[in-house]
């Protein structure tokens, strides 16, 4: 069997440390370790007295009893602390694949899972997000892709590369296309937080359905991508069968990583993190936004309800892994190419960055894709 790389994964470790500018981020900017602690003295004092030991294997209590709370109906038993939502992706696919079950999933997405599957010779089907209907789920696909032989439907909500936020009608068709065939949902929630257009949060699929598996991360809302923790929430007895992988994986995410992760999701500091976030990403959209306008009708777009990235159809006949390409080498600015996220003749555009830095990253797009047109 073919191995197929994570696209979007492979050139970011070829590209985001040999361009000026990377704009493929789709956190925001990331906090420092003196912000996030924010002269808590007594925390200093005990992350200096911290033995670097392991932590307790699936995330240590305080964190765990954080995590929990951002569940209705959730306790710590729910819940398995991994190093970032990538491991969890991952050992939930090994937990609940098996050769002949099918993986349905989106189209634009984040392709972790797809590749996952793929890779062990798992059939993928999927749905499409319609781009002239604003991203909404293209329902009649969802319900057609089920089968006897669905294991898994895999969503990312809000969703990556296009920020959409789906509707209640629509997270209720999801679970009812699963009830159907008795597949688990592994919904992917790691934009939880980082709403753009709303104060309210992203309704999880936690609760929703019994056969539920939501992820989440430290990476994005939190602005804290270094630590490495993300985290699974789902029923107690496939957390533990999950748990049986971790062991084998990683064993557990780092101590000083759990700690400082407790600390971010801790009831008081947690809000201010969230409002660092969603100042990013609400003062960062409209300076994109402006200068897409700007730009002669050579892009097309749906604004993006949450998280820091936008996806955008481009009006140039070139694929766009050339595009994104042709961007690095001559621009030295770095965006995500829409065939990362299976639809090409996109960009995806991280704008959760300094006004500077995007002024600057935008021209230099500019004058490159002057020369193309
Ligand atoms: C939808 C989605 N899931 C998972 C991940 C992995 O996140 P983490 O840094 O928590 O491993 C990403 C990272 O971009 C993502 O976009």
């Amino acid at each position: 069997m073919t191995f197929t790389p994570f696209d979007l994964e492979y050139h970011q470790s070829l590209w985001e440390q040999e361009v000026d500018i990377n704009l493929t981020e789709s956190g925001v900017h990331p906090i420092r370790l003196d912000e996030l602690l924010d002269d808590d003295s007594d925390k200093v004092s005990e992350l200096l007295a911290t033995e670097i030991n392991y932590p307790h294997v699936n995330g240590n209590p305080e964190l765990r009893e954080n995590i929990a709370a951002l569940y209705d109906g959730a306790g710590v038993e729910n819940v398995l602390v991994t190093v970032g939502a990538a491991e969890a992706n991952n050992i939930i696919m090994q937990t609940l694949m098996a050769p002949g079950d099918e993986l349905l999933t989106q189209t634009p997405t984040y392709k972790q899972v797809w590749g996952i599957a793929a890779n062990s010779g798992n059939v993928v089907k999927s749905f499409r997000l319609v781009s002239e209907a604003g991203w909404a789920v293209d329902t009649d696909e969802l319900n057609a892709g089920v089968s006897d032989k669905t294991k898994i439907i895999a969503i990312v909500n809000p969703n990556n590369p296009t920020g959409k936020i789906m509707t209640d009608d629509e997270m209720d068709a999801v679970v009812a296309a699963a009830d159907k065939v008795g597949a688990w949902i592994l919904a992917d929630e790691v934009y939880r937080g980082a709403e753009r257009l709303q104060e309210e949060e992203t309704p999880s699929f936690f609760g929703r359905y019994d056969k539920v598996l939501c992820l989440g991360s430290m990476s994005k809302a939190y602005a804290c991508p270094g630590l490495r923790v993300g985290w699974l929430v789902g029923p107690p007895d496939i957390v533990e069968d999950i748990w049986r992988r971790h062991e084998y994986t990683t064993i557990t995410a780092g101590i000083i990583s759990n700690i400082l992760a407790a600390h971010a999701l801790s009831p008081t500091v947690r809000p201010r993190l969230l409002k660092r976030t969603r100042e990013y990403i609400r003062n960062g959209f409209p300076i994109l936004e402006e200068w897409m306008n700007s730009q002669d009708g050579m892009f097309s777009y749906t604004p993006s309800e949450a998280s820091a990235v936008s996806f955008i159809r481009y009006h140039l006949d070139i694929n766009s892994t050339e595009l994104m390409e042709i961007l690095c080498r001559e621009a030295s600015v770095f965006l995500g190419a829409g065939d990362s996220f299976g639809m090409d003749h996109h960009l995806r555009v991280a704008f959760g960055q300094p006004r500077a830095t995007l002024e600057d990253a935008f021209q230099r797009i500019e004058k490159t894709l002057a020369s193309l047109r």
